[in-house]
């Protein structure tokens, strides 16, 4: 069975639409008071369930989430897996300065008590090696490279894939793979919430082409700026920017428009205005072993 938690309705719509089968009703509904109010409208006893949460902004919906599933389990469902297009949390993953809440691991104990099974899309490792490091559940990462890789080569002739740091050369590499493209990859050194430095390599040779940055994550959306910016310094086009998770902070877009880039494309683990590319089929497929 699949559950959409509230604002998930249309993604959990596709992935039952992919493995032909009817979401359970989820009502909910805030008390006068702020508080949540959850019913499952269909019986789970005996069923797998996977409730569907994106999890960007996931102060906002992590206590209503761990109420359902924990109602889930009260209400006899067999297993409670969690399918959340965005793994929310994963940036805070060591204490820089004394006195820090680790939170990476703090949020991955509290999921990991909550669910059976995680599934996600391309989450944001950067000192770890996997899930499996911080979620004591058994998890599962879908990469969304497939899909970003089949959109550029419709989209884009004669891209030139670059990534604005080195933790954006895994999927570079593999994007630019999959496309027969050549990439490169930027140094980034981070200076605060909002400001990083970025060198470029050599870029001129590929003038001909059209660059493509890809990241996994456009949050305040200064890497990505700045990365175009580089790009067109060199004598390159304007390139297209591909997120895989589009967070968008509110001066996100404005940014990015700033630094002139010709278009801003991601793929739906977030609703967006700029969802382009839809992951859905690749998620609904790793559903299917996830039992
Ligand atoms: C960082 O390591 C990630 O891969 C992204 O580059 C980062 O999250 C982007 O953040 P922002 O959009 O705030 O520059």
């Amino acid at each position: 069975m699949i559950c959409a938690l509230p604002g998930n309705e249309a993604f959990a719509e596709r992935l039952c639409a992919e493995l032909g089968m009817r979401a359970v009703e989820l009502e909910w509904r805030r008390f006068p008071d702020g508080e949540s109010y959850l019913r499952f409208r269909q019986d789970l006893k005996g069923h797998n369930l996977a409730l569907v949460c994106t999890l960007n902004d996931p102060d906002s919906k992590t206590l209503t989430l761990l109420f359902a599933a924990r109602t889930a389990r009260e209400l006899g469902a067999s297993k409670v897996a969690l399918v959340a297009p965005y793994l929310g949390y994963m940036r805070q993953d060591r204490r820089f300065q004394d006195g820090e809440a680790v939170t990476s691991v703090h949020f991955a104990g509290l999921l990991s008590q909550a669910f059976d099974r995680l599934l996600t899309v391309d989450p944001h490792l950067h000192r770890r090696g996997s899930l499996s490091e911080i979620y004591s559940i058994p998890s599962k990462a879908v990469a969304a490279a497939p899909a970003m890789a089949q959109w550029i080569r419709a989209n884009v002739p004669e891209p030139l894939v670059v990534g604005p740091d080195s933790e954006s050369e895994q999927w570079a590499a593999e994007v630019a793979a999959a496309c027969a493209a050549p990439h490169a990859v930027m140094n980034k050194t981070r200076l605060g919430d909002r400001r990083v430095e970025i060198e470029a390599p050599p870029l001129s040779r590929w003038k001909d082409r059209t660059p493509v940055l890809l990241d996994d994550i456009i949050s305040s959306a200064r890497t990505m700026a700045l990365a175009a910016r580089k790009i067109q310094e060199a004598g390159l086009r304007a390139p297209v920017c591909i997120g895989v998770h589009g967070v968008f902070s509110p001066d996100a877009l404005g940014a990015l428009r700033g630094a002139g880039v010709a278009k801003v494309v991601t793929t739906n683990t977030i609703a967006h205005e700029t969802n382009g590319i839809d992951v859905s089929a690749l998620v609904a497929r790793a559903m299917e072993d996830l039992a």
